[in-house]
């Protein structure tokens, strides 16, 4: 059973391993590698994933910073601490923390980030630069799920990829990775007329909706790679992806669990893009 598990925690330790030789390196060198992470508000899911931003950063050697602001922070006010950081030498990546409260304009906050400094790779050059296939901040999640495939030595080139869920965040920049490992890319979304004709073709299938257990069997071709970028709370409170991983798992070649799949690889590649910002500065 075990060998059908894309174990993220594993491969996310390996990866770590070798940020941590090479901040050891910059250090040396008298770079200390900086992330700062701004959290507005008191979401109690943002709280839980800075926490762990913070620590992975200080298991690493990564100095970071954490500015908490109140939720009632204006967009003027959180624009003025970005400006600052933009600027500061110790900080080679800032973070704000997704969702901001109603009364920011997100898209605004996110432009305002030096695109030297967007370690989440969300601002429209990242974005661009992605696109393109041009070296850049790639957006963490996807990233991740790209490393997965690469340490489970998944074939990429000529699979048909299916990405369910179409967020800036994930699923756009999902499909556009595979499409350059030269899969075949089909997106689906809540317009799409019949989910299960088109996941069914899916040799990689990767759901990012954020619907407990919306995947099952039915949806599933037999020998498919499936991606469950979902975190929810079940019926019963406990932690489940978007995919319903007892009623599909006979079916698959390999699944990620949720748990211990593609989350801790979202922080792991946070860590690779800051450490690839503060690199930038030696050369
Ligand atoms: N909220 C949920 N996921 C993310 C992420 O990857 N980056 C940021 N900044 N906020 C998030």
């Amino acid at each position: 059973m075990s060998n059908k598990l894309i174990n993220g925690k594993e491969i996310g330790a390996q990866i770590r391993l070798t940020i941590q030789k090479e901040v050891k390196e910059l250090v040396d060198q008298g770079i200390t590698p900086g992330l700062a992470v701004i959290l507005v508000g008191d979401d109690a899911a943002s709280h839980t994933y800075v926490a762990n931003k913070e620590k992975a950063c200080a298991q690493l050697g990564i100095y970071s910073e954490l500015i908490r602001l109140p939720k009632e922070t204006t967009e003027v006010e959180l624009l003025a601490h970005i400006a600052k950081l933009n600027t500061d030498a110790k900080i080679d990546g800032i973070l704000v923390q997704l969702p901001l409260p109603k009364h920011i304009d997100e898209q605004h906050v996110i432009e305002s980030i030096s695109p030297h400094k967007d370690v989440d790779g969300f601002h429209p050059v990242s974005v661009g630069k992605m696109l393109l296939g041009q070296p850049t901040f790639l957006p963490c999640t996807p990233h991740g799920v790209m490393k997965l495939l690469q340490y489970s030595n998944v074939e990429i080139a000529g699979k048909h990829a299916v990405v369910v869920g179409r967020s800036h965040i994930v699923g756009v920049p999902m499909g556009q990775l595979l499409l350059q490992q030269d899969a075949t890319v089909t997106y689906c979304h809540s317009k799409t007329p019949d989910l299960a004709a088109m996941t069914t073709q899916a040799d990689i299938l990767v759901v990012a909706v954020g619907r407990a257990k919306m995947i099952k069997a039915e949806h599933i071709k037999e020998g498919a790679v499936v991606i469950d970028v979902g975190m929810n709370r079940d019926e019963n409170g406990k932690l489940c992806g978007d995919v319903d991983f007892d009623d599909v798992f006979e079916k698959v070649a390999a699944i990620t669990p949720v748990p211990g799949g593609v989350g801790p690889m979202t922080i792991t590649m946070l860590l690779v893009n800051t450490l690839q910002s503060a690199k930038a500065k030696v050369k």
